[in-house]
């Protein structure tokens, strides 16, 4: 019987097990993936995110933000996002590229409903996330849906790389129907 890293199913299958796995158990080493977006003037940024949703079916990822932080701005320009994953214990690399739809209001109340009242702190402060001030401490934060907004990214690619006793490398992209291939590490 072969390894799951020696075949283009058994690769794809564990990388969906991973992100799923990042959704169900927040210490999970798929839980934060960095996040890349291009900013407004072409500069790349990235920045750790918890992953919220991951639905294999759909090839979609969710990651929530507040609506006034800086990535909004972003991803209005360019909607388009890369997540980076290290699963050590697997030795494994999961690259996404997606495209981004951003929610928010009435089609993301239910998702805000779930969410803990101490996580809601991330969503809603004062100043704006980004904004300088005085002193390390000179915001307030006051919990409000109208900052919540979840990030929905349809997956276009998806890479894999394997760092076994040999590199594997495999590609799977929506435009071949998630049929995986080969590449050369
Ligand atoms: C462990 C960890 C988890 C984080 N999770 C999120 C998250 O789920 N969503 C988010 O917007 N920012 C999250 N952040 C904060 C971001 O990394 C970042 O500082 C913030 O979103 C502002 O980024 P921006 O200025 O590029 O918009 C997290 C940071 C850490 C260290």
């Amino acid at each position: 019987m072969s390894e799951w890293f020696e075949t283009l199913d058994g690769l794809y299958t564990m990388a969906w097990d991973q992100l799923e796995q990042g959704v169900a158990d927040s210490s999970h080493p798929a839980r934060h993936p960095s996040l890349a977006t291009i900013s407004q003037s072409g500069w790349p940024e990235a920045r750790m995110v918890a992953i919220r949703c991951a639905d294999r079916a759909a090839h979609v990822l969710d990651a929530h933000t507040d609506i006034f932080s800086d990535k909004i701005a972003s991803l209005k320009a360019h909607p388009r996002v890369a997540f980076h994953f290290w699963i050590e214990e697997l030795r494994l690399q999961i690259r996404v590229q997606a495209s981004v739809e951003i929610l928010t209001g009435s089609d993301v109340a239910h998702l805000w409903a779930k969410v803990p009242q101490p996580s809601r702190q991330s969503y809603g402060i004062t100043p704006a996330p980004g904004v300088p001030i005085p002193d390390a401490l000179a915001y307030v934060k006051d919990p409000d849906q109208v900052s919540f907004a979840v990030l929905r990214c349809a997956i276009e690619h998806i890479d894999l790389v394997h760092l076994g006793q040999v590199h594997r490398r495999a590609r799977f992209t929506k435009a071949r129907d998630w049929i995986g291939e080969w590449l050369s590490p």
